[in-house]
């Protein structure tokens, strides 16, 4: 049985008194512990000692939103995966479609950044998804699967076991209102698991949890995390306010 996770990406968002006045609120909320759903939260990276202690003694679990491919030195405005776990991160995002999109992080790059998290210890949520036109071309299993076998080429089954989470967030659907239909994300999900099981095993395959993010609010969780093959959702926008992050924690 897949733990579902409801997870909260920041992004480059908040200031710090909201930030620590978020982590609050999703600790209440997670303390109701609705049906066995883990939360996680990745807030930018000043705010991470903050927030960890607002979630000081909480089950919510706190991730980097990246990571960098390097383990120290000459790297300006990098953050190493000693000083994610550091700071008391369980998690880091690898591969986000915006790091992809703005900061020219490469399959090879997201490889790297991943085999330095679970050097670490960290466990990783690894973010892939097929932009508009690749989907209006067909290509969104082709794209997603090169992703998928370039980031995980390295990772052992012991490593996947327990530590991976995949996340499918077609580029499309990320902020613009636009979510994939149960339907179809259900598709992609069944899709990765297959990949998944080619690349290990069924067993293990069946045991990873596939996120769901792009546009996922209060009106749409509950039909996409009854979906068999979703086992949580990556959400923006909507887990930057309380009210709409815990509605869709609740869905
Ligand atoms: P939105 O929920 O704002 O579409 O963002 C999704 C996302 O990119 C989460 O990582």
């Amino acid at each position: 049985m897949r733990n579902e996770l409801i997870a909260a990406n920041w992004k480059m968002n908040l200031h710090r008194s909201e930030a620590v006045g978020l982590a609050r609120a999703c600790r209440t909320m997670a303390a109701t512990g609705r049906n066995g759903r883990e939360v996680l939260i990745a807030p930018p990276y000043p705010y991470l000692a903050a927030v960890r202690e607002a979630l000081e003694g909480s089950p919510v679990l706190l991730a980097g939103q990246d990571v960098s491919q390097y383990a120290e030195g000459a790297y300006t405005s990098q953050v190493s995966a000693e000083m994610l776990v550091d700071v008391g991160c369980r998690y880091t995002l690898a591969g986000h479609s915006e790091r992809r999109e703005h900061s020219g992080d490469s399959d090879d790059v997201v490889a790297a950044k991943m085999r330095r998290a679970f050097d670490c210890g960290l466990n990783v949520i690894l973010c892939v998804g097929e932009k508009e036109a690749e989907r209006d071309r067909g290509e969104e299993r082709s794209v997603v699967r090169r992703q998928i076998d370039a980031a995980l080429g390295a990772v052992s089954r012991e490593e996947a076991a327990g530590r991976l989470v995949v996340a499918y967030e077609p580029v499309w659907a990320i902020g613009t209102g636009r979510t994939a239909t149960s339907a179809d994300a259900q598709e992609m999900h069944a899709f990765l698991r297959g990949v998944l099981a080619g690349r290990y095993d069924t067993g293990l395959a069946e045991e990873i949890r596939i996120l769901y993010g792009g546009s996922v609010k209060p009106a749409n969780a509950a039909e996409l995390l009854g979906a068999n093959d979703i086992d949580g959702v990556l959400v923006g926008g909507a887990s930057l306010d309380a009210e709409s992050f815990n509605a869709i924690f609740a869905a």
